[in-house]
């Protein structure tokens, strides 16, 4: 196994669990990062136990001994720092939404063509076991036809009109919000599992609160329940809290999401349910070892993770015996594996999201915008 060496753009919260998950691959070593500021990289490094630590991205795409470049910055950067990346002719895992607008994420695909370097986003979710297991069942038809899939990913922590973050300032997180920062991830995995891109949307969106109170300090991401409401200025919020969607996939199969970040009590829910005409299958990311399936005139089965009784072709997702759990940070983990394996040998195939993956998912977003605007159907121009 070849060894790589890494570096990482941005250490906020999804930075750490990059590192984290390469660390456990055993092949690639973290090398450096970059933040916005000298002053923050250096003690960002020391607390991540990384040797080198650059005041701007540049100089980290520009160290000769790196092979691989993570882009884990705010939304609006993603565009930017992923061409410096693919222009230095290394290899780019990019956090999602790939880029604010479908004209970047086309030109970004474009860019990685010409290149030819290995292009990964990190949409995670799709790599638990479980939701693979899944996969495979949609595959093998093994729900008979699914003529339809629900779900919901909802979230609470901006319940508050004093909940503060980055991702309420549309110059920072794009156009969209609820729907680009978590919204995105259901609609990669739902097209994974079922194999099938999202062909036509209609969006009904609600912003909840019309002004935000925002903190006159920095926040860190998922910090804004500690905050003190006296801190703050009132600001006009244009992007929304909420959105409910039905879909219609290339297959004629229908879809329906709710996507919510002010859910009281949902932290991280994100579920799909599949309705096939012999089986039912659903998933919970807050119960990720377990997969329920329905059945009409047998007891419902409950699944657990377990090597022995998932899909072989990707019993590999699953690295602990039956009854240990695995969670969020094994599906990132299982994200970095299949991209370096890939970079290491290429003929075993594209096993993880690439970015035509992540332009799919801007254009899937930027139809639920224009449908919310014109109460239209609009097909997704990926
Ligand atoms: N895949 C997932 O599950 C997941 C989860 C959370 C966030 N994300 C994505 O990751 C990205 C970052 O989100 P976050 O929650 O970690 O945000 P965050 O605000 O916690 O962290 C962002 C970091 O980037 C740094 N940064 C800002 N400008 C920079 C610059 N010019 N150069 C280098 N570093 C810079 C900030 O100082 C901060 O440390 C977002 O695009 C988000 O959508 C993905």
């Amino acid at each position: 196994m070849k060894k790589f060496k890494a570096g990482i753009i941005g250490t906020g919260y999804i930075g750490p669990a990059h590192i984290e998950a390469l660390r456990r691959l055993g092949n690639v070593e973290v090398v450096a990062i970059a933040e916005a500021t000298k002053e923050i990289a250096k003690k960002k490094a020391r607390e991540l136990g990384v040797p080198k630590s650059y005041g701007t991205y540049k100089e980290l795409i520009n160290d000769e001994e790196i092979d691989v470049v993570h882009n884990c910055t705010p939304n609006h950067l993603h565009y930017e720092i992923n061409c410096a990346i693919i222009d230095a002719g290394k290899h780019v895992v990019s956090e999602k939404p790939l880029a604010t607008t479908v004209a970047e994420s086309a030109d970004l695909v474009r860019r990685v063509r010409s290149k030819g370097v290995v292009h990964a986003v990190n949409f995670n979710y799709r790599y638990y076991p479980l939701v693979q297991h899944a996969a495979m069942m949609a595959r093998n038809n093994e729900c008979g036809r699914i003529f339809a899939v629900q779900g919901c990913y909802m979230q609470d922590w901006l319940l508050y009109d004093t909940d503060w973050n980055w991702r309420l300032e549309p110059q920072f997180a794009g156009k969209s919000r609820a729907m680009a920062d978590i919204g995105s991830h259901w609609f990669d995995m739902i097209q994974f599992v079922l194999g099938q891109r999202i062909k036509r949307v209609f969006a009904d969106l609600l912003t909840v609160h019309e002004y935000r109170k925002k903190p006159v300090k920095q926040v860190e991401t998922f910090a804004g329940k500690t905050l003190n409401a006296s801190e703050c200025i009132p600001v006009k919020i244009d992007t929304e809290d909420y959105g409910q969607i039905l879909i219609e996939f290339a297959n004629g199969t229908k879809g329906m999401v709710c996507v919510s970040q002010v859910s009281a009590g949902r932290k991280n829910h994100i579920v799909f349910e599949l309705n096939g005409t012999e089986k039912s299958v659903w998933w919970d990311q807050e119960r990720p070892n377990e997969l329920m399936l329905g059945l009409r005139n047998e007891l419902n089965r409950h699944m657990l993770k377990d090597s022995i009784l998932l899909h072989k072709e990707i019993a590999d997702y699953a690295h602990y015996p039956a009854g240990h759990n695995e969670g969020y940070p094994s599906c990132v983990k299982n994200f970095c594996r299949n991209v370096y394996r890939y970079i290491d040998d290429p003929s075993g195939g594209v096993d993880f999201s690439t970015f035509d993956d992540g332009h799919n998912a801007v254009a899937v977003i930027e139809a639920i915008m224009q449908s919310a605007q014109t109460g239209k159907w609009i097909s997704v121009e990926a």
